[in-house]
């Protein structure tokens, strides 16, 4: 082999280099210690005297000569396999974000969260009762006698004769009064769960939501029941609507009543139309008298509404069974936290 058939076959055999180690593997077979090169020097002690400087010269410029070529492929190399490591991390700005569905709160939840938030700001706090609760806290505190008429009003989940689900959520009054021991002031309201035997349809269900209020202490007249009503209504559904009361009839309430709320056009006074929304009254003596409170000292109000009817009317909410089927295309009409 020649001189010049070594640079040849470098040259040929370095154009299919891929990678940094066949570069590697090349030079070991060229410029190593049994490299053709070496091998090749061997062969000068064979020339005559005179022959062997250009002999050595030339071994010498192929040797520099692949030694360089071999180090610029080398970063080639390097570089190369930089920009396909890159280009395969590259991150495309312009794909589509995966989609990130956050939950929301239950319309019912967002609700009573408001009605809470709002007698908070009015000094109120909020009370909570056992949903399973005694005929004695359920009813006859309440001024509901074992064979009262009025006990028909709210059929009952019993467990034992002395157990039921709470029908209400009036208890609460009971247990915050005695828990008092006969002094004042009691501002309070429960919101929770109550029970009763109905079959469920687009209005009934056998478990909803109440929220009860109450306040008892010194001078408290029909007229701060009125202005809180009122208070409530507006807040809730705007400054535009009116309430009306209807006398009615409720045992722990005297007198009692059943407040509407304009629905409609407000302005139009002849055609309002007026929907019931909540149950209030003034504490009667003998839930007062019952719970410690001396009636003669003390008055009070109390109130009790359904969290699920003010939705639907707030919502335009059509089927009270909705806020319990968990269907999420219903509830993510109300999450504005939803990312979409
Ligand atoms: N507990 C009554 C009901 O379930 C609602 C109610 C009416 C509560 C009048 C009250 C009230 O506190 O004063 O129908």
């Amino acid at each position: 082999m020649t001189l010049e058939n070594i640079k040849k076959e470098y040259i040929e055999k370095v154009k299919s280099v891929v990678d940094e180690k066949e570069l590697y593997e090349l030079r070991v077979k060229f410029l190593g210690k049994k490299g053709k090169l070496t091998e090749i020097m061997k062969e000068a002690k064979n020339l005559s005297p005179e022959e062997r400087p250009a002999f050595g010269k030339t071994i010498n410029e192929i040797k520099n000569y692949i030694n360089d070529h071999i180090e610029e492929t080398k970063q080639i190399l390097i570089n190369k396999a930089i920009e396909a490591k890159l280009s395969k991390e590259t991150i495309d700005v312009t794909l589509p974000s995966k989609k990130v569905t956050l939950g929301g709160m239950n319309p019912l939840n967002k609700v009573i969260e408001e009605i809470e938030e709002l007698f908070i700001s009015m000094g109120y706090s909020v009370a909570e009762g056992p949903e399973v609760e005694t005929d004695k806290f359920n009813f006859e505190m309440l001024n509901l006698p074992k064979d009262h008429p009025a006990r028909d009003m709210q059929d009952s989940f019993y467990i034992t004769e002395e157990l039921l689900m709470r029908t209400q959520t009036s208890p609460v009054q009971a247990r915050e009064m005695l828990k008092a021991q006969g002094r004042g002031p009691i501002k309070i309201i429960c919101p929770g769960k109550v029970f009763r035997r109905d079959n469920d349809d687009a209005t009934h269900s056998h478990q909803f939501t109440q929220i009860e209020g109450l306040v008892v202490d010194k001078n408290i007249t029909f007229s701060d029941l009125k202005g809180t009503l009122e208070y409530l209504i507006k807040s809730l559904f705007g400054e535009n609507k009116k309430i009306r009361l209807r006398p009615s009839f409720f045992p722990f309430t005297e007198p009692s009543v059943e407040v509407d709320i304009s629905w409609g056009n407000e302005d139009d006074e002849e055609n309002i139309k007026w929907l019931e929304i909540l149950g209030a009254g003034m504490v009667h003596p003998n839930v007062l008298k019952m719970a410690g409170f001396d009636p003669e000292e003390y008055s009070g109000f109390a109130f009790g509404m359904g969290p699920e009817r003010i939705a639907m009317l707030k919502y335009g909410i059509s089927d009270i069974r909705s806020f319990y089927t968990n269907d999420v295309r219903f509830l993510e009409q109300f999450n504005n936290d939803r990312n979409d």
